[in-house]
């Protein structure tokens, strides 16, 4: 699909002006780059005078007008950068993704012996009104899967680099390419693999049972490639990581998510990454609290979620999720972006936002599944978690369990 004309860009940006209740205080309003500057920047090989170029002109031009567009108002809660897709498709953007997040009530893995527990339901208790997890060494390297739709891959050794580190203080860096290249998705999830998407469940289950290669063992290739068996079976076993299994949260609960995060760790999570802001959606997110999530979300990407609070906006306080992305540092805040988070009514009002996924083969879906799903929370961010579950650790202590952001 087309990017639509501005004047649709700006249709959309007014109930949101309408929301918000002050200015965001000095935000200088900096003009996107030209395209010279953009082609420049970021290296594109189509040559000035060539077809391409003008073709890539045009479609840089009408994101360079919409992001402008976005940031002209005052009263916006984030800012959008033409960023380093602004020369792609519509189509283009979506192969970015590459998630899937398996049929709804899939189950997790079957918990090994004498591994502990979340007991989901019975405890009812405060949260911290901050909490991140962003000093985790672990989480301040930032994965960049280029155009291959390996975000599941990406996101599941993000967070298994984050609870190894949480449980050991050590740190590790594991090969997406090696889950790339070598765990199948034979009922074809979402995608039929690899570059080509899968889901977070395929990653952990995989690593469960062929245990995982280093980025050093086997560098990311950002392609497809035939597994390598005589290098895969160097690989570090699961329980000699520590992890025991790996754990999916129920759907669309506010508490789980929250609870986990605080109690365990970092979270892989499905979101809605074209939704909004005239389907540019996140990839043109700079900085700031990303508020145009719509609530019919088609779940098509996976990120981390490592942390939540709230700012300040207009005297009222604004609730945020931070997740940490999979296209490099240069994206969003540092590789990581703030996404709304509603608490204005009742601190579980995302619970309360929902809508329905009506095309969960785009991306998400098994074939044979259903033909629509409910998700909830901003861009559908409640709908699925998984995570790894480690052992405690033994001789090392961890590092502190929490830090307060304020922003
Ligand atoms: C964790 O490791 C870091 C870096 O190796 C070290 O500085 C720190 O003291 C360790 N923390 C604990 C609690 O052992």
């Amino acid at each position: 699909m087309p990017p639509p004309p501005l004047a649709a860009v700006l249709a959309l940006a007014l109930p949101h002006a309408a929301v918000s209740l002050a200015p965001v205080q000095s935000r200088t309003v900096v003009t996107s780059p030209s395209f010279e500057q953009f082609v420049e920047l970021h290296e594109r090989d189509y040559a000035p005078g060539s077809e391409e170029y003008s073709w890539r002109a045009g479609l840089y031009a009408r994101t360079a007008e919409a992001v402008d567009g976005h940031n002209a108002d005052p009263s916006r809660s984030w800012t959008a950068s033409v960023g380093k897709f602004a020369d792609y498709t519509a189509e283009e953007r979506l192969g970015l993704h590459g998630l899937v997040h398996g049929e709804p009530g899939g189950a997790a893995a079957e918990a090994v012996d004498g591994s502990p527990v979340v007991n989901l339901a019975a405890r009812r208790e405060e949260f911290p009104k901050f909490f991140s997890w962003g000093h985790l060494r672990s989480l301040r390297q930032v994965k960049n899967q280029g155009s291959c739709g390996s975000c599941w891959a990406a996101s599941a050794l993000k967070a298994l680099e984050a609870h190894y580190e949480i449980a050991t203080n050590k740190t590790k860096t594991f090969s997406v390419q090696h889950l790339v290249s070598c765990a199948e998705n034979t009922r074809h999830c979402g995608g039929t693999g690899g570059c080509h998407g899968a889901t977070s469940d395929i990653a952990f289950q995989y690593i469960l049972e062929h245990g995982i290669l280093t980025e050093d063992q086997y560098p990311y290739m950002h392609r497809d490639d035939k597994c390598p068996s005589a290098l895969a079976a160097r690989s570090t076993r699961a329980a000699d990581l520590g992890m025991l299994t790996w754990e999916r949260l129920p759907e669309n609960e506010y508490d789980p998510v929250v609870r986990t995060l605080v109690e365990v760790g970092p979270l892989v999570v499905s979101v809605a990454a074209s939704s909004g802001f005239a389907d540019y959606g996140i990839s043109v997110y700079q900085q700031g609290v990303y508020d145009n999530c719509r609530q019919d979300a088609v779940l098509n990407h996976a990120m981390v979620l490592f942390g939540y609070g709230q700012s300040l906006k207009g005297g009222r306080s604004q609730g945020y999720w931070q997740l940490q992305n999979s296209w490099g540092r240069d994206w969003g805040e540092g590789g990581t972006m703030r996404m709304l988070r509603r608490i204005q009514s009742t601190p579980k009002e995302e619970e309360f936002y929902c809508g329905v996924d009506r095309e969960p083969l785009k991306g998400s879906g098994c074939p044979g599944g259903p033909d629509t799903i409910k998700v909830c929370g901003s861009c559908g961010i409640l709908f699925k978690g998984t995570f790894p579950r480690m052992s405690a650790a033994k001789t090392e202590s961890p590092p502190v369990r929490q830090r307060h952001w304020f922003r």
